[in-house]
Parts: C-alpha cells; sequence; structure tokens
C-alpha cells in the first residue's frame, strides 16, 4: 500500500495505475476505521482494479461546538487495517493539503433542499462542508466509481444529486449499514459512549424497525408512529433530535407518489449523537420480489 499524503504524490500514483489500465474505486473517510469502513473498501475491490481510501478529518463539516478536535485520530491502526484489506494507495493529507488559502475563502458546494432538512436543519453548513470536501477529493484522485455507506443516508443521496447536477463522471455506490450483533450502527462515533449508554444504544434501531414493521403493516398515521417513536427514545435516556418518516428520494414527507419510505433518526445519548435509519418500499411487487428472494 502506497501512502500519499499530498495532492501531488496521489495524482502520479493514480496516473500510474491509469497508464496502467486499470478502473479506480475511491472510499472517501475520516479515519478510526471498523469494520463498517471495511465493508466499504471490500466492495471497492469487487468493482474495481485499484483502491484508493482518503483518511481526512474534515474541519469544513463541524459546526463550532461540535466534536473537532476530540474525533478519534488513530492513523497507525488505521493504515495496519487498510493494509490487511488488501488497499492500494492511500490519501492522507494534512488540512493545508485541502485548504491551502485556509477555509474562510474556500469556494462551496451546496446541495439545496435534500442538504436542508433532518441533519441539515440540527447541523447548519454540515452537508455544504462534506460536499465541498466529497468534491474536491472526487476532482484530485478521479475515481470511477465511489464508495459510501447508507448508514449516513442523508449523505449519500446528497451525493448522488451533486454528482448527478454538476454532470461528474463518477458511479456512486451504497453499501448497507454494518452492525453490530445488537444491532447498532456501526460508527466512529460509537467509541464515546459509556458502558450504560452503550447498553441502551441498540435501541434507536430496534425503534425504527417497530416503526417498519408499524408501516408494513398497513399503519399509515405517520404523524402518531413519529411521536410514539420519541416518546419511547425518550423514555430510554435518548435526547431526540429526529425521528422521521419521509420519502427515500426526496427526503420530504411521504405522498401518493412514494415507492420506498426512509425511516430515519437521529438523537443523543450523553454526550454522543446517534444517527441511523431503515427502509421500507411501498411497491408491494419490491416485497414479493424481496420475499422470494428469501
Ligand atoms: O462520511 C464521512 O466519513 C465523511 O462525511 C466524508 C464523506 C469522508 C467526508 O468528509
Amino acid at each position: 500500500m502506497r501512502t500519499c499524503n499530498n495532492k501531488a504524490q496521489l495524482q502520479t500514483a493514480v496516473k500510474h495505475c491509469r497508464k496502467e489500465g486499470q478502473t479506480v474505486a475511491f472510499v472517501p473517510t475520516m479515519g478510526n476505521l471498523h469494520q463498517g469502513h471495511l465493508d466499504l473498501v471490500r466492495k471497492a475491490r469487487k468493482l474495481c482494479d485499484v483502491v484508493v481510501v482518503s483518511i481526512f478529518v474534515n474541519p469544513l463539516q463541524f459546526g463550532p461546538n461540535e466534536d473537532l478536535d476530540a474525533y478519534p485520530r488513530t492513523m497507525a491502526a488505521d493504515k495496519e487495517k487498510l493494509f490487511s484489506e488488501g488497499v492500494n494507495i492511500l490519501y492522507a493529507p494534512g488540512v493545508d493539503d485541502i485548504y491551502p488559502e485556509g477555509m474562510d475563502h474556500q469556494t462551496v458546494v451546496s446541495v439545496p433542499d435534500l442538504g436542508d432538512t433532518l441533519c441539515g436543519s440540527s447541523r447548519p453548513g454540515h452537508f455544504d462542508g462534506v460536499t465541498t470536501v466529497v468534491s474536491k477529493l472526487f476532482n484530485i484522485v478521479q475515481p470511477d466509481t465511489a464508495i459510501f455507506g447508507e448508514k449516513d443516508f442523508q449523505q449519500l443521496s446528497i451525493v448522488r444529486k451533486m454528482v448527478e447536477d454538476l454532470c461528474m463522471p463518477i458511479t456512486i455506490v451504497g453499501v448497507a449499514t454494518t452492525r453490530d450483533r445488537d444491532g447498532l450502527a456501526m460508527s466512529s462515533r460509537n467509541g464515546y459512549l459509556s458502558p450504560e449508554e452503550r447498553r441502551i444504544a441498540p435501541l434507536l434501531h430496534q425503534t425504527l424497525n417497530t416503526c417498519r414493521e408499524a408501516i408494513a403493516c398497513g399503519f399509515d398515521n405517520f404523524l402518531q408512529l413519529e411521536s410514539h417513536a420519541r416518546m419511547q427514545l425518550l423514555q430510554a435516556g435518548f435526547e431526540p433530535d429526529y425521528f422521521a418518516i419521509r420519502d427515500a428520494r426526496t427526503l420530504r414527507a411521504v405522498t401518493d407518489n412514494t415507492e420506498e419510505v426512509a425511516i430515519l433518526a437521529a438523537a443523543r445519548l450523553g454526550n454522543t449523537r446517534l444517527i441511523d435509519n431503515v427502509r421500507l418500499s411501498l411497491n408491494p411487487v419490491d416485497d414479493w420480489r424481496m420475499l422470494a428472494d428469501g
């Protein structure tokens, strides 16, 4: 595995692979890698000849009172994991390489609508920080394919929209959320949880599943389902930020045209903000196909 700490090194390494006619898959991360990231890498390896992973804790996507300084940085352990997974190139730039003129005068890429709701309302500027760094990384790496986790479903939807709107010649692939045995979605922030919080945390996924089952059984009073779920989370010790039943394509309210529903939640447990989501097709043919597929 070759490690590149700046754009020039990275571009030389990628150019070399391109000369050999190899295709390139890219997995952008902020490090502190867990099995969820490694599943993205495995998918990347299946899709392309060369896998590039970036590790960059992007200051532009953190709000002033968020955990930028505390965000876990575990480069040595991350490198070992990527090496074991057969990653070809690690791009681990410093802040100066990505924002050489500082962040105040940086051109910003912003996806409207999808980026304004849910986590976009509670973390103002967060998604502009994500889309700005992801477009910079895409321009630096110039991959054929980029892989993102479905755990950050809103982020994945926003990146897909950005790529479509800006005609970026990159295929975006989403990978199903990797979960611990008790259902908790894997996240670099799970490490902040105390043992007692870790015990409670899987309830977020259980509450999402209960809601999905109610909708699958035909219960269609979504406001009631949302407020019941929020109440359950509160009672369990969470501070819910949102629990929302939305159209999976628009992330707006479900309408008669909705084909797939996304149920998305963000909630604090102590100082840790957890997010998760589940989805449900409203097209009976899809349900039938899923049953037939086992
Ligand atoms: O999902 C993440 O880890 C980050 O938001 C990303 C996509 C690497 C951009 O900094």
